[in-house]
């Protein structure tokens, strides 16, 4: 192989300073034993120029410095003033950082998340029919930017959305408005807060948490405040209808070095045609999968990175929850058709209160 020139590598990396530290990283690991993915028996550090020039590796940041850059960027911002002010109270420790700053970041860019879900149709259609059957008033938690609300209300109900993030809410509200004086555009309801704490003061016949919401509830605390605060809303008939991916052992076990790539495309946030990549680092103490989605724009400038962090939760995981915590589990289905089976990679709970369980609405009369 010809000579390999500081130049080849600099053709695929972002500047000297990511060459320079991901030929370290890269040269380390070849010398404990890592498989060469460029042929040739080169020392490690040529080795590890050769794969950098041959695009097989690249650098990345690691997800505690992406979470870091991220609050960093928000400086002078609204959120940025708040995660501080959460930072003294609550997020002692960068793992309670990354997870509340993986439960914001993805939700701050509305006009790249309609575009990155435009195809995610199967839910839709779901909650479409459930709507039409309901026909009532109905609680969404987590409700976004209005992907699932707007046909839910077009389908003749009211619904009632709970959020925590400003931007989503406010592309919801501007989708409102364009609609301003259709029958459905008056049927929906924002309210914003997080679902761990909100109260309404108001019962629902069906209540539901869309689309991963719930898996950014972390820990037996969060869970056990968020299904109190159904309780309070759901009516003792009622319906909890919740859907949220299934861990797969093969997904979790990625490592967190290797990127996966999608074709470029152009961001409908800056224009700018990106190589988009993303990385998978799992927890498996704390069950939490931190995603991180970089895009790296093809015709020069900064590229970013954004977090999200998800918690894992396995299937019996669910029913203990539901079952401790006084619902019972009346349908689980599978990618929106059939039972919930081994290939499925998305499940529908549907759920209600424990029957003979006091509710709170019953003891207070
Ligand atoms: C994947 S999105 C789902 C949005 C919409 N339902 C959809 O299907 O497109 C998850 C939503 O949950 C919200 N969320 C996450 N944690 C929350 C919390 N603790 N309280 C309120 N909303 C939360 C996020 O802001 C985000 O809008």
């Amino acid at each position: 192989m010809a000579r390999v020139t500081v130049e080849d590598c600099l053709a695929h990396e972002e500047n000297r300073f990511a060459l320079v530290v991901l030929a370290a990283q890269r040269t380390r690991q070849l010398m404990r034993g890592a498989q060469p993915l460029v042929p040739g028996k080169n020392k490690a550090a040529v080795m590890a120029l050769r794969e950098i020039a041959d695009s097989k590796v690249h650098w990345h940041r690691n997800s505690q410095e992406v979470v870091q850059e991220w609050i960093d960027q928000q400086e002078g911002k609204l959120l940025g003033k708040l995660l501080r002010l959460a930072s003294r109270k609550a997020l002692r420790s960068t793992v309670d950082q990354a997870l509340w700053v993986g439960s914001r970041a993805h939700y701050d860019d509305p006009v790249y998340y309609t575009k990155t879900y435009a195809q995610r149709l199967e839910d839709v259609a779901f909650y479409r029919t459930l709507a039409a059957q309901h026909r009532k008033e109905l609680l969404e938690y987590g409700v976004g930017n209005g992907r699932l609300a707007v046909v839910m209300a077009q389908a003749g109900c009211r619904v009632v959305g709970i959020d925590w993030s400003r931007p989503m809410l406010d592309s919801l509200r501007a989708t409102l408005d364009q609609a301003r004086g259709e029958p459905w555009a008056r049927r929906i309801e924002l309210v914003e807060g997080d679902m761990r704490e909100v109260r309404l003061s108001r019962r629902f016949s069906l209540i539901l948490c869309t689309f991963n919401t719930f898996l950014h509830l972390y820990t037996r605390s969060d869970v056990e405040s968020f299904l109190e605060r159904v309780k309070e809303h759901l009516t003792p008939e009622g319906r909890f209808v919740f859907d949220i991916s299934i861990p797969r052992a093969e997904d979790l076990a990625r490592s967190p070095d290797r990127t996966y790539g999608v074709p470029r495309f152009r961001h409908p946030t800056t224009g700018q045609v990106v190589r988009y990549t993303e990385r998978f680092d799992y927890d498996p103490v704390r069950q939490v999968l931190h995603v991180v989605m970089e895009f790296h724009p093809v015709r020069g400038g900064e590229s970013w990175a954004v977090p999200l962090t998800h918690r894992q939760y396995f299937p019996q995981e669910i029913d203990a929850l539901l079952h401790y915590n006084g619902f019972e589990v009346e349908e689980v289905l599978g990618d929106f058709e059939g039972p919930l089976g081994r290939y499925s990679d998305v499940g529908i709970w549907t759920t209600r209160l424990r029957r003979g369980r006091k509710t709170s609405a019953s003891r207070k009369k």
